[in-house]
């Protein structure tokens, strides 16, 4: 795993993006996998600037959407269909055929839920997934004890993350307690695993998944099993990592391994 460490949020969206534009500038094509929270925004914000003022290419791309709450029409304002269109897709290209985001207002959630997989899979499986961290730990919505190899599926949420999601809602019991998630092992099966996360209140759940043991209790901590996974963080979010020392020097040295 390669940790990233940010002097601040903007220079940490900053570095996101640019490995987002480089797999859509190396494969117009690319399958993005999608995140919401407000951690990515600054992300969607620099990928929409670099379409608007760089000419960055978004027509053949497809995107999936981790998750989306159960219960919530897409016009409502706190669902993820609505996130994703005000804070990415009406600024940059994508066609909107090509647009992928569970649903949660699907009269079969488990014909959808498959079905989700196999589009997935029909187009070639996902180049780079966007991941934040909820303070319990979870990516996407796979709360603590999902299955490390679980599907796209129906999960309730922990109170956690329902209490730390309720500044969004006018209340906390309007926020919905079901949500439809891509599974820990849908995200594994991503070519590339980008975690984002910054501030504070997210340094115990990142030292957790980046230097604790790998368990369902902290499903972030399944990015250790991936090949290809990189955790791109603040210096306020890295102030309970342990070999913080370590990430910088290779962050400023980009030692070169010997090929043979
Ligand atoms: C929700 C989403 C997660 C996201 C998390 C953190 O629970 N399902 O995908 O990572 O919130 O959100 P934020 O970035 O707002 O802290």
């Amino acid at each position: 795993m390669e940790v990233i460490i940010s002097k601040t949020y903007d220079a940490m969206c900053k570095e996101a993006a640019e490995i987002v534009a480089q797999i859509v500038n190396t494969k117009p094509d690319a399958v993005l996998g999608l995140a919401t929270g407000s951690t990515p925004l600054g992300l969607y914000k620099e990928l929409a600037r670099m379409h608007r003022e760089e000419g960055l290419d978004f027509a053949q791309v497809t995107t999936f959407n981790l998750d989306e709450y159960v219960g919530l029409h897409p016009n409502h304002e706190q669902s993820y269909h609505y996130f994703m269109n005000e804070n990415f897709f009406k600024h940059v290209n994508i066609p909107s055929r090509n647009i992928h985001i569970p649903s949660g207002t699907t009269s079969n959630y488990a014909a959808f839920c498959e079905w989700y997989e196999q589009r997935i899979e029909d187009c070639g499986g996902i180049d780079v997934q966007i991941l934040g961290i909820g303070s319990d730990g979870h990516i996407a919505f796979n709360e603590p004890t999902s299955s490390l190899g679980s599907r796209t599926r129906i999960k309730t949420l922990a109170k956690q993350t329902i209490d730390d999601n309720a500044r969004f809602f006018a209340k906390a019991s309007d926020v919905p307690v079901y949500a439809i998630t891509m599974g820990v092992g849908t995200i594994l099966e991503a070519r590339k695993l980008v975690l984002m996360a910054n501030g504070k209140k997210k340094a115990t759940a990142v030292a957790q998944a980046v230097e604790g043991p790998v368990t369902s209790m902290c499903t972030a901590s399944a990015l250790q099993l991936h090949e290809d996974a990189t955790v791109f963080i603040d210096e306020d979010c890295a102030s309970e990592l342990k070999m913080v020392d370590y990430y910088k020097w290779i962050q400023a040295n980009m030692p070169g391994a010997p090929k043979k």
